[in-house]
């Protein structure tokens, strides 16, 4: 089958692999209909995840129909089912599982003695994303092996296009879950740091959520425009200043809600000098993420209020400013997504016409072009925003 695999830093290759075959009862195999470029293979694109071997098969959006199923499946999943695949492989039997800690999953990462050294417990096996989450292939690719796929699932109805379900797999959940753990009210500003295609299904979250305001973050004009069409009022920090226009914007007080949807990699710019500093230690690996966002959030956050992290931060981060974090009394919440505790909830809003995530996808292509489209979305060429691959 075809595939896009990982040979080492921007270097992705649509190559032709061994298709996969079941290996474990609990196994199923979907013959993939549409995948996802998220932010976070950008990521392992510009290698600063360790842990990717050449020749792993990448992907963590993807869904499709079911063409092969163990013999372990009780009867939960059978060919022929359409189903999206949560980027996080869950059990759905160890303690965090029936917590709904999904992305913690205690059994799913097979390679645990590297996370548990890494992290200092193990967290969930994820879809083609490094050997510190189970070095499991990915679903970028025209076939796809789901290991315990009778917990790691999401069924999903005929007669709804593909476009309008796949994003149940990360961006759509990962959004949401960004906002329902800001525990909002109707009082709220909400603020969110970057506006690619997490930040987008933030927005409306906060808004669907019953936010009173919600102010977006970014400097590229068509994400900020698209955030406006959500209900955002924009900020664009290229040209204004975040702190001032933040506490414009709420008298004085700061957002009571603060949502990091930008992560590790911070756009690098003179007049942000940490970000100049992140940059050149990051390069000679005294520091492994460029944590501008958290700085900002933790600076202008309305004493008292919630910090919740969806961006992706992989290890180190230097001058965190744990003196305004710990003397306003701020709340950090963080996490992969637990994918599965949104999903049922989010299917039932977009059967219900309240959203389609479709909104945020500006490029369709074949699955060959994926090489060229990794490098168009982490360049913001051609005002891309998402890129769904058709295998
Ligand atoms: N927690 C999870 O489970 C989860 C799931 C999916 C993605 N993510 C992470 O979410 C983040 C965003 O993903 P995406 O797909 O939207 O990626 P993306 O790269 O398209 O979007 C990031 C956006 O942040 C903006 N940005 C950069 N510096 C900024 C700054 N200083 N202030 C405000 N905005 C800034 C960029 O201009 C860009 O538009 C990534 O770190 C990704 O790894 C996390
Ligand atoms: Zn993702
Ligand atoms: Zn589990």
């Amino acid at each position: 089958m075809k595939a896009l695999v990982w040979h080492g830093k921007e270097d992705i290759r649509c190559d032709t692999v061994t298709d996969p075959e079941i290996q474990d009862p609990r196994d199923a195999i979907i013959k993939v209909t549409s995948c996802a470029i998220c932010g976070s293979d950008l990521h392992l694109f510009h290698n600063f995840i360790p842990g990717m071997l050449p020749g792993d098969i990448m992907g963590h959006e993807t869904m499709g129909e079911v063409v092969e199923v163990g013999s372990g499946m009780d009867g939960k999943l059978k060919k022929g089912d359409r189903i999206v695949v949560p980027f996080t492989i869950i059990c759905g039997e160890c303690d965090q599982c029936k917590r709904g800690n999904f992305s913690v999953c205690e059994t799913t990462n097979r390679k645990r003695h590297l996370a548990d050294k890494a992290f200092g417990h193990t967290t969930a096996g994820l879809f083609g994303y490094t050997h510190l989450t189970g070095g499991y292939p990915g679903g970028q690719a025209e076939y796809l092996r789901v290991p315990f796929a009778d917990a790691t699932h999401i069924k999903v109805p005929d007669g709804i296009p593909d476009e309008q379900l796949l994003f149940l797999s990360d961006i759509f959940p990962t959004g949401w879950q960004a906002a329902a753990q800001c525990d909002i009210v109707p009082t709220d500003t909400v603020a969110i740091w970057g506006c690619g295609p997490v930040g987008q299904m933030a927005i409306r979250s906060a808004i669907l959520l019953g936010a009173n305001q919600v102010i977006a973050i970014d400097r590229l004009p068509e994400r900020l425009s698209m955030a406006e069409a959500g209900g955002a009022t924009t900020i664009n920090f290229e040209t204004e200043s975040v702190v001032d226009r933040l506490n414009e914007l709420t008298d004085g007080r700061g957002p009571e809600k603060c949502i990091d949807c930008a992560g590790m990699e911070a756009h690098v710019m003179a007049s942000q000098p940490d970000t100049v500093l992140d940059r050149a230690k990051q390069m000679v690996m005294l520091e492994s993420d460029r944590p501008h966002v958290l700085r900002e959030m933790i600076y202008v956050c309305r004493p008292g209020g919630i910090i919740s992290v969806a961006g992706v931060y992989s290890g180190f981060s230097d001058k965190m400013p744990m003196g305004a974090f710990m003397n306003k009394g701020l709340t950090m919440r963080t996490g992969q997504t637990h994918v599965n505790r949104w999903t049922d909830d989010l299917l039932r809003r977009i059967e219900e016409g309240e959203i389609d995530p479709s909104f945020v996808i500006t490029h369709t292509v074949p699955l060959e072009m994926g090489p060229e489209m990794y490098k168009v979305f982490r360049d913001k060429r051609d005002s891309c925003v998402k890129v769904v691959l058709k295998p």
